[in-house]
């Protein structure tokens, strides 16, 4: 296959991006983030090692892949340079390879003050947000008064978008929660130094992606969170606040829709949520907590349990529907070797107009139905060839793309590399 191609989530984040796109990484020449913050947690397994990763695209321990990080990304320079400096010792050259959108917004600690305060309140809908500060930076970049990287590099025009933000921070910090005045000298002087430490990684990833692609060099874009949790797409108002679906990859990352050739979407084998908001094939009894221990069901981020479910095919039949997704890659197939019988929900029932409901996202009030597939009960773990799974899970994994309409290019049984069956060789 050629061009370029994208890994995003189908579900409500976690579904095992960051194994897929490293595994994925040595078919590409870079991959991009075009979206999100370091809310993200991908998890990459390399050489045994555990690897976590927020900001850094997956790619980043490959030597030979530019890793970029596109526009539509919120950046919070602490986190950036920590990250940094723990992966260096897996990942050489970094600096080398890594190329940042002067674009991009960055999270200032007002941000983080206010998403922890309001989390914390009990004036405010709270949605369980991993207080990193992403959905106070999207706000302002949306009211068009972020501070971007750009920004930093002239201390005149700093100033005056840090008034301007600063006055409208302290008011709004006084009045909701009597909180003392901003330090404007000390946020000032911290944005500067990282504008300087930034300088070195600034690039025109619009322009860099396009000079790849000229060259007929690929470019695999890796998406955070999930569709579920997209501000438009997603269960809202429990989302996250950027266009986590294929839809933001052209604006976050400057290219066109048609510059995307082969969308692969991720999804687990069953689903799981972290945080509040809707989650209507929930297991509330002990197979749920089964499944949470199997899979090792913690946030890699905020190390909160996740919730789990069944493998809500309606939810995602429908963002494969409206994102042009090409193929499913089915991860965390392994974690339901103990189960008898595997629940799959076919449609919900809701209480009132159901076309009202579906479009808005709305499941507070949906009633899953469910069909029932047989267990395989016994392990496939690391399976890596298709020949050797069990004709169970053949049949659960054919089932699940009957009902979403697409195949499953890519199954993955551990998670590591060596637990990966590439269907689609092409990819
Ligand atoms: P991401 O946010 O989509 O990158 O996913 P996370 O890294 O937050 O969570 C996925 C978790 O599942 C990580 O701990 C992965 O190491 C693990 N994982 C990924 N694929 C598989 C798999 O096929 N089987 C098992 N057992 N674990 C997997
Ligand atoms: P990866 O990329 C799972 C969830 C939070 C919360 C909501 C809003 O690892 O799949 P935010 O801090 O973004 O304003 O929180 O979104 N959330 C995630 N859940 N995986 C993630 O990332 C997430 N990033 C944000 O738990 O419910
Ligand atoms: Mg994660």
């Amino acid at each position: 296959m050629k061009g370029n191609f994208a890994v995003l989530g189908l579900q409500w984040g976690d579904e095992g991006k960051g194994k897929i796109v490293n595994f994925l990484s040595d078919r590409a020449n870079a991959a991009c983030r075009f979206q999100g913050g370091h809310n993200a947690g991908h998890t990459l397994i390399i050489d045994g090692k555990k690897i976590v990763l927020h900001l850094l695209p997956s790619s980043i321990c490959h030597e030979n892949a530019l890793s970029l990080i596109g526009k539509g990304v919120v950046i919070s320079c602490d986190a950036l340079f920590e990250e940094i400096k723990q992966i260096e010792p897996v990942a050489k050259n970094i600096l080398e390879k890594l190329k940042i959108s002067p674009a991009c917004s960055l999270i200032q600690p007002y941000h983080i003050l206010v998403d922890q305060l309001k989390e914390k309140s009990n004036s405010f809908n709270t949605i369980g947000t991993t207080l990193r500060g992403i959905g106070p930076t999207y706000e302002d970049k949306v009211a068009r008064r972020a501070i971007r990287i750009i920004d930093t590099l002239s201390e005149k025009k700093l100033s005056e978008k840090l008034e301007e933000n600063i006055s409208y921070y302290d008011f709004w910090l006084e009045k909701y929660f009597g909180h003392s005045k901003l330090d404007f000298q000390a946020i000032k002087d911290e944005n500067l130094k990282n504008g300087e430490r930034l300088k070195p990684m600034l690039a025109d990833v619009s322009a860099e992606i396009r000079k790849l692609n000229s060259e007929n060099k690929r470019v695999l874009f890796e998406g955070a969170q999930g569709a579920l949790l997209d501000v438009d797409q997603g269960t809202y108002p429990y989302v996250t606040s950027s266009n986590c679906s294929p839809a933001g990859i052209a604006s976050g990352a400057g290219i066109g829709p048609h510059d995307i050739d082969y969308i692969l979407g991720v999804v687990k084998a069953y689903v799981t949520r972290v945080g509040e908001g809707p989650l209507p094939t929930e297991i509330d009894d002990a197979i749920g907590k089964k499944i949470a221990i199997e899979g090792g069901e913690v946030g890699a981020t905020t190390g909160r349990p996740r919730r789990c479910g069944w493998f809500d095919a309606v939810s995602v039949k429908r963002v494969i529907d409206s994102n042009s997704v090409s193929a499913l890659c089915l991860t965390k197939m392994d974690v339901l070797d103990f189960l008898d019988e595997i629940k799959i929900c076919v449609d919900y029932k809701f209480t009132d107009d159901a076309e009202i409901f579906s479009e808005c996202m709305d499941l507070d009030t949906a009633q899953p139905e469910y069909i029932s597939c047989k267990g395989w009960k016994q392990s496939i773990k690391g399976i890596n060839k298709i020949e050797e799974l069990p004709r169970e899970t053949i049949d659960f994994y054919k089932k699940i793309e009957e009902l979403c309409g697409i195949s499953v290019d890519v199954i993955s049984t551990a998670p590591d590399d060596a637990g990966t069956i590439m269907l689609n060789k092409s990819i």
